[in-house]
């Protein structure tokens, strides 16, 4: 590969990094750090646990912040995008587990046992497709989730596997609300 197409590749990775994250604002002084450094280092990595100012996502609209190194995505909900996902079978879905380290052992991929709120608004996943760990893009694809572009992975609004060759959801790590406005990640 030539100096030129390996840039052009570099260039592309981070294309779609920064289209992921479009529309979306990153708030909160405990989260800057971690966006502004795309290598981090041993201690920022080391962070177990960080808090998200989630006050400034609409409906509709979702927040990608860096995590341990990978991307996370926040969304709220539409009651649309909800619906959808509450009214897929289960047992028609490559991936039939709920993929959430919140969520009790053994529990299956039904939209309750994925989203981080009973009403079903809050949905925070790892922005990495299970399939090569790619940045999937949001509000794309054929199931209105999310669509990996680098070998056409789509999910559904409930960031579950629906088409191609991801074999798994896309996972859901420990989170939890702190306060009204603030989601823990960790
Ligand atoms: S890395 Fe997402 S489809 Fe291959």
């Amino acid at each position: 590969m030539s100096h030129a197409e390996d840039h052009q590749g570099t260039r592309r990775d981070f294309l779609y990094y920064a289209t992921a994250g479009a529309g979306v604002v990153v708030t909160g002084a405990a989260v800057w750090p971690l966006v502004n450094q795309m290598n981090p280092s041993a201690d920022v990595l080391a962070l177990a646990s960080i808090r998200v100012d989630v006050s400034g996502v609409e409906p509709g609209t979702q927040l990608t912040v860096l995590w341990q190194g990978k991307p996370v995505f926040i969304r709220a909900r539409t009651e649309e995008e909800i619906a959808q996902a509450r009214a897929v079978d289960v047992s028609a879905l490559p991936d039939q587990g709920a993929e959430n380290a919140n969520a009790a052992d053994g529990a299956d991929a039904s939209d309750e046992n994925r989203a981080l709120t009973e009403d079903g608004v809050w949905l925070v996943q790892m922005g990495v497709c299970t399939h090569l760990g790619c940045v999937p893009l949001g509000e794309q694809g054929d199931f209105g989730g999310w669509f990996c572009p680098c070998h056409g992975s789509h999910y559904d609004t409930a960031g579950r596997i629906r088409k191609g060759p991801a074999p798994r959801n896309l996972p859901i790590p420990l989170a939890s609300f702190a306060d009204e406005t603030t989601i823990q990640l960790g």
